[in-house]
């Protein structure tokens, strides 16, 4: 499989009140994905939006629409995040006591399948589901807020995963603290897709996007540099 590194800018770093203009401006700078975080108040100590939302954003999104989901439970919601576009739908290892019957359900529901870590859920968490998922996502900051200090632990974290993971059509993704500085410690260990949202964002805006593009390839340039 293609393991370049991508990047995934997350719009939670993005002006919500304009979030059409900035998805076109991230893809026009050239972002590889785009990063939709979703988050219930009760899974994590914040709230973004739900499916409506992901439905309204998805026209505008012309690369891949990367749904994380922050919420418990889960499968209540699935089916409306499929009709929403979703081509990714990432849910937590620690949200649910079915995580493999979960798995099977986004794919029945013809999305890819992700399981997103917890910084304290172990590689071992995936050990049982490899065969149900296209992406393992390892969160370097616990979940529920931009703008986080990455947490340098998660590296070993990805090391096992790429082991374990072996020829499988995997992708592992990174989220969270993901900088010009931090991306190449994790395309090194075997990452293949960074998100990043204010590292992203920061500087630019739908009338200067220049800073954007800029940003994307700074983080591109370090990590591709680090393999
Ligand atoms: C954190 C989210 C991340 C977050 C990343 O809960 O899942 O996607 O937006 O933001 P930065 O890159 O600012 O850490
Ligand atoms: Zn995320």
């Amino acid at each position: 499989m293609d393991r370049s590194i991508k990047i995934a800018p997350s719009i939670l770093a993005a002006d919500f009140a304009n979030f059409g203009a900035e998805i076109q401006a991230i893809e026009a700078q050239g972002c590889d994905w785009v990063h939709v975080d979703v988050m219930d108040g009760h899974f994590v100590p914040n709230i973004t939006f739900g499916p409506e939302t992901c439905k309204a954003i998805r026209p505008h999104i012309k690369t891949v629409m990367d749904v994380h989901l922050m919420i418990a439970p889960t499968d209540l919601y699935l089916k409306a995040f499929a009709d929403a576009g979703a081509d990714y739908i990432s849910i937590h290892a620690e949200a649910g006591p079915h995580l493999h019957r979960s798995l099977q359900y986004i794919r029945d529901l013809g999305c890819k399948a992700g399981v997103a870590l917890n910084p304290s859920t172990p590689a071992s968490a995936i050990e049982y589901v490899l065969d149900l998922i296209d992406m393992v996502v390892v969160m370097t900051v616990n979940p529920g807020f931009g703008g986080q200090k990455f947490i340098h632990s998660q590296i070993e974290k990805v090391v096992q995963i790429r082991k374990m993971i072996g020829d499988r059509n995997i992708n592992i993704e990174i989220d969270g603290g993901i900088t010009p500085q931090t991306g190449p410690l994790m395309a090194a260990a075997g990452a293949n897709i960074l998100v990043a949202g204010s590292a992203v964002f920061k500087g630019g805006s739908v009338e200067n996007p220049a800073p954007y593009g800029e940003n994307i390839r700074a983080i591109r340039d370090a990590s591709e540099a680090a393999r």
